[in-house]
């Protein structure tokens, strides 16, 4: 066929580069992830993530009219508990006017069109950094699945239009569904951490929560017996098929740039939309190689988002939605 056929016709110029590219991204794409801290006047930058706050209530109400006004739609909160408020049960989630109930209020209340999802995991409340409770060496699952679903019930009481676990624990999705169906919230969303793997790409955020596991006896050091080996592959497909099953509005891989195989492999498997995380730690290494002039950070993140784009995400909870911004204008 060669010379009649030349691929670089299409790449011939800017406009046509722009007439036939495939995949696009736009603000509307962005679930944004946020870290609340208690306090007045706080924004403390996250120190393994450059340009990255916790926040209190006053600066997430800044923050959120912010983001909204840039064009986003949805956010994703997490909160930064003080140790003296930590147990094995996460008792604290559960607390009506607790730091996570008072900031959807916040934000409903000043930007009541952003959509709110909120993290439901034991770990940030947990004194052992788990995301379940902890007994004889291991992590409990229906136990740990009954205290999420209270803490959904109280988000969507809060205001919360979705609730995402990231706990991983089995059968967690019925059971929240269920209790939000018994208490009228019908539509309330499911957003699950369906293929959350055992990642090393987890470590700054566990800086920001102050949530990692801690080192003492007949505490499991690591997370590997509930988040998924990164080996594995049939298993991301079966659990994502089950969370669908037992009623996730939308499913999430996670992380991201390293599992755009999965994304890919869900995205062909399930009928519902799916997310994907660009954890902490892609976050953390970019920015760390651009700092040092090793990468060229703009448009290495332009790369990274598009690429998760285009694997099939149709969310990405990324924490460069303001680079993003910054570079799209
Ligand atoms: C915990 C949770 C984690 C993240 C979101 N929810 C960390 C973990 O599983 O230890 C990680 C997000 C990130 O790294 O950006 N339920």
């Amino acid at each position: 066929m060669y010379p009649l056929i030349r691929n670089r016709r299409l790449r011939t110029s800017a406009s046509i580069r722009r007439l036939v590219r495939e995949t696009v991204i736009t603000p509307d794409d962005f679930l944004v992830p946020l870290f609340v801290v208690e306090g007045k006047g706080v924004k403390e930058e996250i120190p393994s993530m450059p340009n990255y706050y916790r926040m209190s209530l006053d600066h997430l109400e800044t923050e959120v009219l912010e983001l909204w006004k840039m064009g986003f739609c949805a956010v994703l909160l997490f909160v930064k508990v003080p140790d003296e408020l930590k147990d094995n049960k996460g008792t604290e989630a559960l607390n009506p006017d607790g730091l996570m109930q008072r900031a959807i209020k916040t934000i409903k209340n000043s930007c009541p069109e952003m959509l709110v999802m909120t993290d439901v995991a034991l770990d940030p409340f947990s004194s052992y950094g788990h995301d379940g409770i902890v007994a004889e060496g291991q992590i409990l699952n229906d136990e740990t699945a009954e205290v999420l679903a209270e803490m959904s019930v109280s988000h969507a009481q809060a205001g919360a239009d979705f609730v995402a676990p990231s706990d991983m624990m089995d059968g967690r999705i019925l059971t929240i569904r269920e209790a939000l169906e018994d208490e009228g919230f019908q539509h309330t969303g499911i957003m699950s951490y369906s293929a959350k793997y055992a990642s090393g790409f987890y470590g700054p955020f566990r800086d920001a929560l102050d949530s990692a596991p801690v080192d003492i006896a007949n505490v499991p050091k690591d997370k590997k017996s509930y988040q998924m080996d990164f080996a594995n592959r049939f298993e991301a497909i079966r659990e994502t098929q089950m969370d669908v099953d037992e009623g996730a509005d939308i499913v999430m891989v996670k992380p991201g740039l390293p599992y755009l195989d999965i994304v890919r492999e869900i995205k062909n498997e399930v009928d519902v939309p799916v997310a994907v995380y660009q954890v902490s730690g892609e976050y953390a290494m970019l920015k760390a190689a651009a700092e040092k002039g090793w990468l060229d950070h703009d448009s290495v993140m332009m790369e990274q988002l598009i690429s998760i784009k285009r694997a099939g995400a149709n969310i990405i909870a990324s924490y460069f939605a303001k680079d993003f911004i910054r570079v799209m204008g």
